[in-house]
């Protein structure tokens, strides 16, 4: 299959890429690079001895994505491209609104055009919103955008339904919408892994850049929760096992619209991931218990039955895996791609 990747430059669409061509698949990546490196793309080449096709565009910018994509020929999309930090949506909705929301409809558009009928889309756990009291697992049958507490999030519900309306109009439409819940980890080799700019906003990343020495110490948000040590419990997903679960995805397409959870059904404390990491880098983490983060929720952990059933995949790393291979990017990468 001829695969083309939005977004595909970032830190789960090079993953991807990765596992596309180990497949045998051809890659086609459209990124700005506005949030990722073309190094990303070259450790990709040299780990597969695979070349990925590049086009460098701003998918939401419709004259930019149509001379981008004009005269390339592909079956399948994946769709990543997008902008993702939480509170940076709170502070800038309109740029997370038109950069989301275009891209997808340009997508969408072209997509018509050329008649590439499969899409798998990036969602995100975070369109359950808060979820009623009570819940303990989340399956695919919760209601999407109630309590979504930020634009990004928003953008994502969005998307889901601006894609469901696209596929009610164009039958022949094949989509999956994947929401992952909390990826984490890199390739085993430490080629390439997550890259963020800037503080990191996500915990992993974060614990990550204390063990090399970045930072000083990690601020844990909150210990009051009603979970088993008062800290934050989240279902954390090897970014590998994320990565199978797209090529999974992409030979399950058939007509229609379907939501998969991307998880392990598993949930992990805060502190629990910090041991993991100290034992795993054999560094100490230190840390402080502050306020708790806005919009947090006490616990977000994945029914993934319906993936597991019917896109015949599950996970098959450990917390303690994802760790190992962060670190393993990490040391090996301390300033990520901008080191290279
Ligand atoms: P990322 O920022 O590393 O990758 C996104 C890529 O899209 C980047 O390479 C960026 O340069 C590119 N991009 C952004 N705007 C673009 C535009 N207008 N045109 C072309 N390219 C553009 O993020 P990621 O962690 O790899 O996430 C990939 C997707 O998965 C995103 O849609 C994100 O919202 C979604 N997601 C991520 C997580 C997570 O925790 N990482 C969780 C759930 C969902
Ligand atoms: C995990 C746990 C924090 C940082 C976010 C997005 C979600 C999805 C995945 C894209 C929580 C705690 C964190 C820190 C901490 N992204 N924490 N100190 O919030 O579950 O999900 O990323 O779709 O939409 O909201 O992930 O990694 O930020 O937090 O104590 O410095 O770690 O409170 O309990 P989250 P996270």
């Amino acid at each position: 299959m001829r695969v083309l990747l939005t977004g595909g430059a970032g830190y789960i669409g090079s993953h991807v890429a990765l596992v596309l061509l180990e497949r045998g698949d051809d890659v086609i990546v459209l990124d700005d690079f506005s949030n990722s490196s073309p190094e990303a793309l070259r450790r990709v080449e040299k780990l597969t001895g695979k070349t990925v096709q590049v086009v460098e565009a701003d998918l939401a910018d419709r004259a930019a994505a149509d001379a981008a994509l004009a005269d390339l020929e592909f079956d399948a999309v994946v769709h990543f491209a997008g902008l993702k930090a939480v509170g940076e949506s709170v502070a800038q909705p309109s740029r997370y609104y038109r950069t989301n929301l275009n891209s997808t409809l340009n997508l969408l558009d072209i997509m018509r055009d050329k008649d590439v009928r499969k899409l798998v889309f990036s969602s995100s756990a975070t369109v359950y919103g808060t979820p009623a009291a009570g819940v303990e697992r989340l399956d695919e049958t919760q209601p999407v955008g109630c309590g979504v507490t930020n634009p990004y999030g928003w953008t994502k519900a969005m998307i889901e339904q601006i894609i469901t309306d696209v596929q009610r109009s164009w039958p022949e439409l094949e989509a999956v919408l994947l929401r992952y819940f909390n990826p984490v980890g890199a390739h085993p080799s430490g080629e390439i892994g997550e890259d963020p700019s800037g503080i990191p906003n996500n915990l992993m990343p974060f614990v990550a850049q204390v063990a090399v020495g970045r930072r000083e110490k990690l601020a844990v948000f909150g210990d009051q929760y009603p979970t088993a040590d008062g800290t934050g419990v989240r279902d954390y997903i090897h970014v590998m096992d994320l990565a199978e679960g797209h090529v999974a995805a992409l030979h399950h397409l058939q007509p229609g619209v379907e939501a998969y959870n991307l998880g392990s059904g598993e949930g992990y404390s805060v502190l629990e991931v910090v041991k993991a990491y100290t034992d795993a880098s054999g560094k100490q983490i230190p840390y402080e218990i502050v306020a708790p983060r806005a919009g947090d929720l006490a616990t977000l952990v994945a029914d993934p039955a319906k993936a597991n059933e019917r896109l015949d995949w599950r996970t098959t790393r450990s917390l303690d895996d994802a760790c190992r291979d962060s670190w393993t990017w990490q040391s090996q990468n301390p300033n990520g791609f901008a080191g290279a």
